[in-house]
């Protein structure tokens, strides 16, 4: 069995995968209402094109619950892997629960897909008896409802192999996380250098998302303009500079990626407008916040991302 926790887009579409393809899942939700809707119609699964790719039923493969009762729940049935799937800003919440019903017999493993950095040593000092892998992914999914994801972009998800794995004996995490992922058909691989992905990952989301978010276009769309394209070109260059200045390793490759990222998922709303048009917080300052904040210890600067991080905080979104 796998937990998922947090039924946004990513949580919906491999909740959804990974339950259709037989892997017993357990989607831990932020209500009781979006729980029962989930248990009572299932998950839809659809591609691009509107066509179902997957639908599964609640029932034995597909259960959802809401996070507050994970402490009762899990004293029935203990969480032995854990993906934690909600934005930065649940983090907090999400490690209250699950801290309250640590599990004493069983070492738990926490695979990490969020956005941004700051997270990872967030969830390990919360919880130092758990192996956490910190991951990342550019699958592009948009939530069509409580129950149902569009496939909106294929991408890879690449997860870390903590140095501490062999110590503390977590389990065969190849033989079993790994595997399920892949059998659900996501493209999914272990990393040793999930570092070098997390710093990737940043950038890709420090120059799409809040350029998506203020001019409310689908990712696609920044391509479509010379001006746009400028924009998204500064940003990536005050990254480097920002990653130089830390002596974080970065490749030149990395533009074409961030090209890529945008056509693959051409359509797609970028997380952080979706939070803007659903006036919830967005993920702006563990993104272009991180890097402004890493500028500013190395000594340089990085102004533009500091720009887009002070308007998009300012546009008042409310938590959660
Ligand atoms: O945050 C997002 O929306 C996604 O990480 C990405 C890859 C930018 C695609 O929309």
């Amino acid at each position: 069995m796998i937990d998922i926790i947090g039924a946004g887009s990513l949580g919906l579409l491999f909740a959804g995968r990974l339950a259709a393809s037989g892997t017993k899942v357990r989607l831990w939700t932020r209500t009781l209402e979006q729980a029962r809707i989930i248990a009572c119609e299932g998950i839809t699964v659809l591609e691009k094109e509107g066509h179902v790719a997957v639908h599964v039923a609640g029932g034995d493969e597909l259960k959802a619950a809401p996070l507050a009762d994970w402490k009762r729940l899990n004293s029935q049935v203990p969480a032995r892997w854990i993906l934690i799937m909600t934005k930065q800003g649940a983090i907090g919440e999400v490690l209250d629960q699950i801290k309250s019903a640590a599990n004493t017999e069983s070492d738990i493993g926490i695979v990490c897909l969020q956005n941004g950095i700051g997270h990872i040593e967030r969830i390990r000092q919360a919880y130092p008896e758990a192996v956490v892998y910190p991951a990342v992914t550019t699958e592009g999914a948009k939530r069509m409802g409580v129950a149902s994801v569009v496939h909106a972009g294929l991408g890879a998800t690449e997860i870390g192999c903590p140095d501490v794995l062999e110590e503390k004996q977590v389990g065969s995490f190849e033989q079993y996380v790994l595997n399920r992922l892949l059998t659900a058909g996501f493209d999914v691989c272990l990393s040793k250098e999930i570092e070098n992905g997390i710093y990737r990952k940043l950038l890709i989301n420090a120059v799409i998302n809040p350029l998506t978010a203020i001019w409310r276009i689908p990712n696609g769309e920044l391509l479509s303009d010379p001006g746009r394209i400028h924009m998204m070109h500064k940003l990536y260059e005050e990254g480097i500079q920002v990653y130089e200045a830390n002596g974080i390793r970065w490749d030149s490759a990395w533009w074409d990626q961030i090209m890529k990222v945008c056509r693959a998922t051409a359509e797609n709303q970028s997380s952080m407008l979706a939070d803007v048009l659903a006036h919830s917080m967005t993920e702006v300052a563990s993104i272009n916040g991180q890097l402004v904040q890493m500028a500013e210890q190395a000594g340089v600067t990085a102004p533009t991302h500091a720009v887009l991080w002070q308007l998009i905080e300012g546009m008042r979104l409310k938590e959660g």
